[in-house]
């Protein structure tokens, strides 16, 4: 483990000192767990990403051309018959692997806890974890098999998330048929570029984005355990979409005859500005483009059949190949910036609550490995049966807005 002159030496390089102010106020345990956190910081990386919080992007010498989809309500019956046969061989010889990206912070919903633990307030009190877990026991009544689930935790809420799936007893799912695993983490840095610590001896620290799921699967050995199951294809959404379809035979059949390694599902942009993530080519590569990213001009523009030319909306849905995913996995992703509110200890000693943003976090995407792909098949398919996002306390994207959407589905 490192000593503490030689963190001192790294840190001085990096004009980091304070972070051992604390120091010799310290446990033993404390002293050690800070030299680790220390020791395995990228401290370059930190540096470099503090000085992207200087420049400014330019957007303007990418190529950017709308993107090829299949809109699933204009299949015919007999198409959508033969690629769910197709889709359900693969769920009947447990080739099917589920991942949940469930290590977001969940700050604008401002729960007590890891998101997916959230009551939705249902007739049936459901957390958003079981609603997506009632889909993994509908397949098994239906196909007889146990579709393995992973869910990608961070730090933050490992804990927490397992604790409540003890406590719930894995909604009788099988503990078996459950594996967490951990995301990594980034040091949040003040807007002078000093690393915070959220306690006298421990670095404040957050989840490295929904991009952070492939190094994560890869460095937490899941592909080997997936692949010890004979999996072959991975479907992986976020855990704040309550009408996400984990097990949809019809996704897997359509991508898997039309030769594709991935696929991802999209829903028609609601109005021009609306604040999504958009599927197109950029540079000829499959990517997605970001509402702030686009000119209003072209948010809007319109094809002769009077659709939006860019408005096939990411809803964090997709399937991937195993052999696919191993492979975009050893790419290093951009990091996004983000300006947010963080409470820390100042070089007194006290601690700082944020009023405003006051910090900066870094982000990978998880679409920015989309352009490591050769080839994307995107499916349109309907908002109101897929799509029922939790993102904010109230107001769109809401627990109202979700159960809502919940509700009328199961109804219909
Ligand atoms: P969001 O970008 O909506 O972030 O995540 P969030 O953390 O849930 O919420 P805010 O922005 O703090 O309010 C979309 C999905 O990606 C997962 C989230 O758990 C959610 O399912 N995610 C996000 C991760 O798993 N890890 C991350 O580091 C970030």
């Amino acid at each position: 483990m490192l000593k503490k002159e030689d963190a001192e030496s790294i840190l001085k390089k990096y004009n980091q000192e304070h972070l051992l102010k604390f120091y010799d106020e310290l446990s033993e345990d404390e002293k050690k767990s800070l030299l680790e956190q220390i020791e395995n910081i990228d401290f370059q990386l930190v540096k470099d990403l503090y000085d992207l919080t200087k420049t400014e992007v330019d957007f303007s010498n990418q190529k950017l051309e709308p993107m090829d989809y299949i809109d699933e309500s204009k299949l015919k019956d007999e198409e959508i018959e033969k690629y769910k046969k197709i889709g359900e061989e693969i769920i009947k010889n447990n080739q099917l692997a589920v991942v949940t990206m469930a290590g977001g912070q969940g700050t604008r919903l401002g729960h007590n806890g890891p998101k997916g633990t959230y009551d939705l307030g249902l007739e049936s009190h459901k957390s958003i974890f079981e609603l997506l877990c009632d889909n993994l026991k509908r397949a098994k009544e239906k196909y007889g098999v146990n579709v393995p689930w992973y869910i990608m935790t961070s730090k933050e809420n490992d804990k927490d998330t397992k604790d409540f799936f003890e406590s719930k007893n894995y909604f009788n799912y099988g503990k078996e048929n459950i594996k967490f695993f951990k995301q990594g983490e980034l040091p949040m840095i003040s807007e002078e570029g000093k690393i915070l610590l959220s306690e006298k001896g421990k670095i404040k620290e957050a989840a490295d984005g929904h991009g952070g799921v492939f190094e994560a699967l890869y460095k937490n050995h899941m592909y080997e355990d997936m692949k010890s199951k004979n999996i072959k294809m991975i479907f992986i959404s976020g855990v704040d979409n309550v009408l996400a379809k984990l097990v949809d035979p019809v996704f897997i059949g359509i991508t898997i005859a039309n030769n594709k390694e991935s696929a991802g599902k999209s829903v028609v942009k609601a109005y021009a500005e609306e604040k999504v993530g958009v599927y197109c080519k950029k540079n000829d590569k499959i990517g997605i483009i970001e509402y702030s990213e686009i000119t209003p001009e072209m948010a809007a523009v319109k094809d002769e059949s009077g659709e939006f030319l860019y408005g096939e909306s990411n809803i964090l849905c997709n399937l991937f190949d195993i052999k696919v995913l191993e492979r975009i996995s050893v790419h290093k992703l951009p990091y996004h910036i983000a300006h947010k509110k963080a409470n820390y200890i100042d070089e007194n000693g006290n601690e700082i609550i944020a009023e405003k943003p006051n910090a900066y976090k870094f982000e990978s995407f998880m679409f920015d490995a989309f352009e490591g792909l050769e080839n994307m098949l995107l499916l349109r398919v309907k908002r109101e049966d897929e799509f029922a996002p939790v993102k904010n306390k109230d107001g769109v994207d809401s627990p109202e807005t979700a159960r809502n959407l919940y509700n009328n589905y199961w109804k219909k």
